[in-house]
């Protein structure tokens, strides 16, 4: 039974978030850990990076956002969710992606949030399906070239 854990980037760990390699038939489903981490730096209070431990080591890597202004035309629309999730290729179908949103859930609500935004590359080989069996349900809206998902906390 695996007991995950949450880690924050440390320069003890930054070289191992950015080996984090998902599928090759996967890859433009999200981006590489490395370009998130440069997000993160680029907006630290919006980025929540964190790496995804196992007792035998890093397993993946999440981004949680963090009330971002939705619409550019409305204040009242700010939102948190979940930014990017790589779960490396080897360890995929072992539950760490439940994991994963399970503990942004989780931190959201420490913050007062109750809804977890989404979004992702819809067709068969995307992570639509992962998604719809945790709970998410489509909100209607696009965000760019991808559908938008909401869990209610
Ligand atoms: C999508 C992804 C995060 C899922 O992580 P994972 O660790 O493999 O998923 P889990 O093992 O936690 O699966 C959780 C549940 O979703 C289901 N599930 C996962 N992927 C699925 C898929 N492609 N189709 C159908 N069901 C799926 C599992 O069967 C499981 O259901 P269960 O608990 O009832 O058995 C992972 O495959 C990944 O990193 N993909 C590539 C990058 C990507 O698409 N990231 C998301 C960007 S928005």
């Amino acid at each position: 039974m695996p007991s995950p854990r949450l880690e924050q980037i440390t320069p003890d760990n930054v070289l191992a978030a950015c080996a984090i390699a998902i599928r090759p038939d996967q890859e433009g489903l999200v981006a590489p850990v490395a370009r998130s981490l440069a997000e993160a730096y680029a907006q630290p209070a919006v980025a929540w990076p964190r790496l995804i431990v196992d007792d035998g080591g890093p397993v993946g890597f999440l981004m949680a956002f963090l009330d971002v202004q939705w619409r550019p035309d409305d204040p009242a629309d700010v939102r948190s969710g979940l930014w990017r999730l790589n779960i490396t290729a080897d360890q995929q179908g072992r539950g760490y992606g439940r994991f994963a949103v399970a503990a942004v859930a989780d931190e959201l609500r420490r913050r007062g949030t109750d809804r977890l935004f989404v979004t992702w590359a819809p067709g068969p080989h995307g992570p639509e399906r992962f998604y719809h069996r945790l709970g998410f349900r489509l909100t209607g809206e696009t965000s760019g070239d991808q559908v938008v998902g909401v869990l209610a906390l």
